[in-house]
């Protein structure tokens, strides 16, 4: 049986893209994710993009176990030195240096003839390798590069110690037969080419990242770069749950392969970075999406009833979906809290489990029966929020007036420390009025207002609301999230949330400024 390595960018490829970034607490929250998950190798960022890169890579590094911790790097000493510097401190540190090889990425963007690519590629694999065993290179915009040339390339990539090769289609321009054939082409016309793992990484401009993915498996690649709902660049990347439960579906395919992911984790991982970056799953998401296992009409349900297998080619608990839904209610103890998330795979700490405790109790007060969806609502929300807004603005009270015939008016009370603040603003709406009193209180910085959604947890006129924000400034985005049966409170608390990182982030400047 040969591994495939499931190489996990969310918080590189995915981070990067529009949208989607996240802070040091969720970038470590998703990194604990797919530790939970088993990926093989995460790429934790690109170090010297930033000195909050450089921060999420190191501190990651240090902070996982079970995986390869990766840093990007272009191919320039500066950028390798600033990787290993990130890097070096994981289990199993890795550095991923890249050059682009196609001839419109030399001539245009790398300004290189072909020749000082080849010159450059040898001397920084080179480089790079005095610091770390584990190279990974990368060719980028490979799909669109001459074979001929790759094979150059590759060849010196590995003869400098380049342990994987990754060929990516960075514009999602390949098509599956293409991309089997060139990860076999380049097998086997590079001469060393057992001594380095082949990988791929692809991009979905054109909907087949998960198929070129593959394909490139059945050309011998043993590694497959993905993000989780694959998030990135434009879009976006190939999708691990997508791509792995489509080799793990399909063994007759993929014959004598296996990943070491734990595809139970998969909902919930997925769950997670939605919830960060302030997003849903589409409806029809495959695998994670809220219709992947619905039998909706007549003759579908009626085969699912007499055998599941008619319509159903993977089931819901495979990938984590939980579909016994038992309900707790007021009289539920810690007890019986601690045991149904047992059940649906969370298990947390003592300290977790009190904070998710005392919002199940608050919840309680507010809805008769707490569902399973509630519960991850809860969980998922007080594993990425609680811990950001600690030390900054809290709610105290709020109250609306609002009708279809007067202005909608809000007063809010926020708490900062032992200090209280209270502002009345007028609105286009109980929403706009809350949120202007909480800017006149708060003063932010100048920032835009991004994004502004409400989804309910589950169905029910009695569900939770859950409101993500999301604000930017500078090139940073700040996304907050509220949870409550109250559709005015989880905004306020979600817009709360958003502030303070903002907040935060603006004081962290200044101060890095100082200096
Ligand atoms: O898409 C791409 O080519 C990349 C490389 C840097 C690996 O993300
Ligand atoms: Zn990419």
């Amino acid at each position: 049986m040969s591994q495939i390595k499931i190489f996990d960018t969310t918080l590189r490829d995915g981070e990067q893209s529009p949208g989607c970034s996240m802070n040091l607490k969720e970038k470590i929250e998703v990194a604990k994710c797919l530790e939970r998950l088993k990926v093989d190798v995460i790429e934790a960022g690109f170090a010297i993009s930033s000195p909050g890169d450089f921060e999420s890579v190191h501190t990651i590094s240090q902070a996982v176990k079970e995986c390869t911790v990766a840093s990007l790097a272009r191919s320039t000493e500066k950028d390798i030195d600033c990787a290993w510097e990130a890097v070096k401190d994981a289990a199993d540190p890795r550095i991923h240096l890249f050059i682009a090889t196609s001839p419109v990425h030399m001539e245009y963007k790398l300004k290189m003839s072909p020749e000082q690519v080849l010159e450059r590629t040898a001397a920084m694999v080179a480089y790079a390798k005095k610091y770390c065993s584990n190279i990974e290179f990368s060719a980028e915009d490979a799909t669109r590069s001459d074979l001929e040339f790759l094979y150059k390339v590759v060849d010196l990539a590995i003869r400098n110690g380049a342990t994987v090769i990754n060929l990516p289609d960075t514009v999602g321009y390949t098509t599956p037969a293409e991309m089997q054939s060139m990860i076999a082409s380049v097998i086997a016309n590079v001469p060393d080419s057992d001594k380095a793992e082949f990988s791929v990484h692809c991009h979905n401009d054109l909907g087949m990242a998960v198929a070129n993915s593959l394909a490139g498996v059945l050309g011998g690649a043993r590694q497959i770069e993905c993000t989780i709902n694959g998030l990135g660049e434009r879009a976006g990347n190939t999708s691990l749950e997508e791509v792995v439960m489509a080799m793990r579906t399909r063994p007759d395919v993929f014959s004598d392969t296996f990943t070491r992911i734990d595809a139970t984790q998969i909902y919930r991982s997925s769950k997670t970075v939605y919830n960060i970056i302030g997003q849903t799953a589409p409806l029809n998401k495959p695998i994670v999406g809220r219709n992947a296992f619905l039998h909706e009409s007549g003759i579908h349900q009626h085969g699912v009833l007499s055998n599941k297998k008619t319509y159903e080619i993977l089931t819901p608990e495979s990938v984590g979906v939980r579909v016994n839904n038992i309900v707790l209610g007021k009289h539920s103890g810690k007890h019986a809290l601690e045991t149904r998330l047992k059940e649906l795979g969370y298990d947390l700490s003592a300290e977790e489990l009190l904070r998710c405790f005392e919002e199940f109790k608050v919840l309680c007060d507010k809805k008769k029966d707490v569902t399973d969806a509630d519960l991850e609502a809860i969980v998922t929300h007080s594993a990425t929020e609680e811990s950001e807004t600690t030390d900054g603005y809290k709610l105290d009270w709020f109250a609306v007036h609002t009708s279809n015939f007067t202005t909608a008016t809000c007063t809010v009370s926020l708490k900062y420390g032992d200090q209280k603040f209270e502002d009345v603003s007028l609105g286009d709406g109980p929403v706009d009025a809350a949120f202007q009193a909480i800017d006149n209180i708060v003063k932010p910085v100048e920032h835009t207002f991004e994004l502004y959604r409400i989804n309910s947890v589950a169905q029910g006129k009695d569900t939770l609301g859950e409101v993500s924000v999301k604000l930017t400034a500078g090139n940073r985005t700040y996304s907050g999230r509220g949870l409550s049966t109250d559709i005015i409170e989880a905004s306020i608390l979600a817009y709360i949330s958003a502030i303070n990182k903002l907040r935060a982030a603006t004081e962290k400047a200044g101060q890095e400024k100082e200096a």
